[in-house]
């Protein structure tokens, strides 16, 4: 019950890897070109399909944290210009910014979005206030750490038409449900395929619009006729080539599914807990929350104590002792059940009185 941070892989994606290593252990050279070619051939453009891009956009990164970095620091602005952020971003989507802020000068404006979600247009109130004249780009989350559903499609739409580049950290929305990266309107997009789309561990990619490259620079190269934003040199190629197989997993039970189930399973949660003395829901709606992640306070249970007490009984869930609160989150995935859920709230009211707050 703790998707949001790793997925568990199946047994498919397991073995994929599995036959990575064992081909390059036999036969190390040939292994390496067949696996090159199958990231080439297949991932990639299954991929591009899965979220709606042309292969050529998309690099593959080890994890989201590598995608913000690469596209934060390539980005083509200089000392003076401003990018806006939010409160609530990972420290993965904001390393990136403080690295140009102290390096280079960039000014970074942090704008406070509420926890709870306050309605869309106050949050694209916030962002209009904290614009100037120098505001060249905004770089937020799809989907935030505690779950939370930023309005994305509405940010990247007021960023483009005040000629603002767009910056999306998705490491908590793909594989929860269908994320169309040209409809989304972002100009780069970051993503960690190792939690909700249960890829091998070390997976991620990093997508930039086409029409937007030219605002990209490379971080590891200056020849401005090849840009290439991917780290040089040799790679995991068996975890890479495993995500194809992570994918098709997915597709076989199909992502409408998957939503529909870690929906049903979080409403089940959300009933459960609003049932309950003393339990502070935090999640909001369907509209802005994400299907699987959910996040609530319990009066006088600290949270990172309770993650380790019920980890002591094989329950994985994880604090949210973030955005002002003293949280719990419960991440379920398709997988989960609601016995699983039923075991860690009865657990977790059982624990109360049995620790202080902090
Ligand atoms: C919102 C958000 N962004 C970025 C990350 C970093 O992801 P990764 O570990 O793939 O770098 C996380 C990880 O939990 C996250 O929740």
């Amino acid at each position: 019950m703790n998707n949001a941070s790793i997925g568990m892989p199946p047994a498919v994606v397991v073995q994929a890897v599995a036959d990575g290593y064992r081909a390059q252990s036999e036969d190390p050279i040939h292994a390496k070109h067949q696996l090159q070619a199958s990231i080439r051939d297949q991932v990639l453009p299954r991929l591009g399909q899965f979220f709606g891009t042309l292969p050529s956009e998309l690099t593959l990164t080890r994890n989201a944290s590598m995608a913000l970095h690469i596209q934060a620091v390539g980005l083509d602005i200089r000392r003076g210009d401003e990018v806006i952020i939010t409160s609530q971003e990972h420290p993965a989507g904001r390393a990136p910014w403080s690295y140009r802020s102290l390096r280079e000068g960039i000014s970074i404006k942090e704008i406070h979005i509420p926890s709870p979600l306050p309605p869309g247009e106050d949050i694209l109130a916030r962002f209009e206030a904290a614009r100037t004249p120098k505001t060249r780009a905004i770089s937020f989350c799809q989907v935030t750490r505690g779950g939370h559903l930023y309005p994305v499609k509405e940010l990247c739409t007021w960023a483009r038409e005040r000629g603002i580049i767009s910056l999306v950290d998705g490491a908590q929305a793909v594989g929860q449900f269908s994320v169309d990266l040209k409809n989304l309107g972002c100009d780069a997009y970051a993503a960690s395929l190792h939690k909700w789309t249960l890829a091998p561990c070390g997976t991620g990619f990093m997508y930039i619009n086409q029409a937007s490259a030219d605002q990209f620079r490379s971080i590891f190269s200056a020849d401005p006729d090849t840009i290439v934003y991917g780290a040089p040199g040799t790679a995991d190629l068996p975890v890479r080539a495993g995500i194809g197989s992570a994918l098709a997993f997915v597709e076989s039970i199909g992502l409408d599914r998957v939503e529909a189930r870690c929906r049903h399973l979080s409403d089940y949660l959300k009933d459960r807990l609003s049932n309950e003395d003393g339990v502070t829901l935090l999640s909001g709606t369907r509209h802005q929350s994400a299907p699987g992640s959910t996040i609530f306070e319990v009066a006088s249970v600290d949270a990172l104590v309770a993650v380790d007490r019920l980890a002591q009984s094989n329950l994985h869930i994880d604090e949210h002792q973030r955005d002002g609160h003293n949280a719990i989150r419960i991440s379920t995935h398709f997988y989960n059940t609601k016995t699983e859920i039923d075991n860690a709230v009865d657990h977790l009211l059982s624990i109360r009185g049995t620790m202080h707050s902090t």
